[in-house]
């Protein structure tokens, strides 16, 4: 474990997007023959990095949580991928070896974490290339070229991110107005992305363009996502916020002392059905009772048209001693037990409108998600299950 000082402003699309906000950190890094993480299970009280040499040292910091957020997920996966290719490309190994070791670390990072649908794109965009590359014969499928085609894939993927999640943000300040006071859950800002975030990201624009934009906090339990990195980037940033425990967000809007909740995502189904945080849908459900809009901010990487509803995505469920105990300490009696699952579905009925690179989509989502997949063709597509 390594630590690495702020990164300097200078000319990639993660300074020219946080030009101008206080923000200085990145969240994942991909070089030739690393991937720099900001190692967020450190966060908000160190601020170091870690170095990934080898794709299962990446595989294991997604797992470990090191790295979390749908996007980031995807992102460092592909740097994963571009390890590999670089490690299995140094003895010169023919197509069929080549292809399986590919495939070996396509499986293996993509068996982490089974929710995030950025994962499997950002393994399929990677794949793509690797057997275009391949099939083109030649010069460019040897695996040393080919090698060197997928690590700039992989740096592709991650800028393309951050540009996602401006135009994101553009899109969802819109939403808002000077005076509001926005509830978020869990942590779909810079640290869950390449950089700028999704959820945060329409905060952050909406507190550009309009200023006084306060922002409701959920600790987001068992991880505390929200507590440790939405209050750490919200307090860099200067914008001003308050911390709330998740079972105080009903107090407050039955106050109405909430104005509107923006959320990230895991992945969206064909219906506009998502899956994000767990502890989102019980938001969704008071901010219905209330008459409070409740938004997604998503990029389309997190669209699965393979999935026709919520009852399709695959929800993952984590250790129990992640909520019996705390940082190690046990909190619950010694032998309780638990379950966690990770993530739930918000219906597409409780959303008022899911926020992407392409615009601010409406009910019926279905044929508003399918116009902006067919437009932009980012999304994860296939014969749709239900
Ligand atoms: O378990 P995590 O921390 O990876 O969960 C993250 C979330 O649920 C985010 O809201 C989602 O990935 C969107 S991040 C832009």
């Amino acid at each position: 474990m390594d630590v690495k000082p702020d990164i300097v402003p200078g000319a990639s699309g993660v300074e020219r997007a946080l030009a101008g906000t206080r923000l200085r950190v990145r969240t994942v890094e991909i070089v030739p023959g690393e991937v720099v993480l900001i190692d967020q299970l450190a966060l908000p009280h160190d601020e170091r990095y870690v170095r990934c040499q080898t794709w299962r040292e990446v595989a294991d910091r997604i797992r470990d949580m090191t790295v979390r957020g749908a996007p980031a997920i995807g992102v460092t996966a592909a740097g994963g991928l571009a390890l590999a290719a670089r490690a299995a490309a140094a003895s010169d190994p023919d197509a069929v070896a080549f292809r399986a070791s590919l495939e070996e670390a396509a499986a293996g990072l993509a068996a982490t974490r089974p929710t995030a649908v950025n994962l499997t794109w950002a393994i399929a965009e990677m794949r793509a290339l690797w057997e275009a590359e391949l099939a083109a014969g030649g010069e460019r499928a040897r695996p040393a070229a080919v090698a060197a085609a997928l690590l700039a894939r992989a740096q592709a993927i991650h800028d393309d991110d951050v540009a996602r999640c401006v135009a994101i943000g553009a899109h969802g300040a819109g939403l808002f107005a000077a005076g509001d006071r926005v509830l978020t859950h869990c942590n779909a800002g810079a640290l869950a992305t390449a950089g700028y975030g999704t959820a945060l990201g329409v905060i952050r624009a909406a507190h550009g363009r309009h200023g006084d934009i306060s922002v409701w906090v959920d600790e987001t339990r068992p991880w505390l996502q929200g507590a440790r990195l939405t209050a750490w980037e919200l307090e860099v940033e200067g914008i001003p916020y308050r911390l709330i425990a998740d079972n105080m967000a009903g107090h407050f809007m039955s106050r109405g002392e909430v104005d509107g909740v923006v959320v990230g995502a895991d992945r969206i189904a064909v219906n506009g059905d998502t899956a994000n945080k767990i502890g989102t849908y019980t938001v969704s459900v008071l901010a219905k009772e209330h008459g409070v809009p409740f938004y997604v901010a998503a990029p389309l990487s997190t669209v699965d048209l393979t999935v026709a509803s919520g009852a399709g995505i695959s929800i993952e469920e984590r250790a129990e001693d992640e909520v019996t105990s705390f940082r190690g300490a046990q909190v619950a009696p010694a032998g309780a037990r638990a379950r966690h699952p990770a993530f739930d579905v918000t219906p597409a009925g409780n959303i008022t409108a899911i926020v992407t690179e392409a615009g601010v989509l409406r009910s019926p989502f279905g044929p508003a998600l399918a116009a902006a997949c067919a437009a932009a063709p980012a999304c994860v597509s296939g014969e749709a299950r239900p």
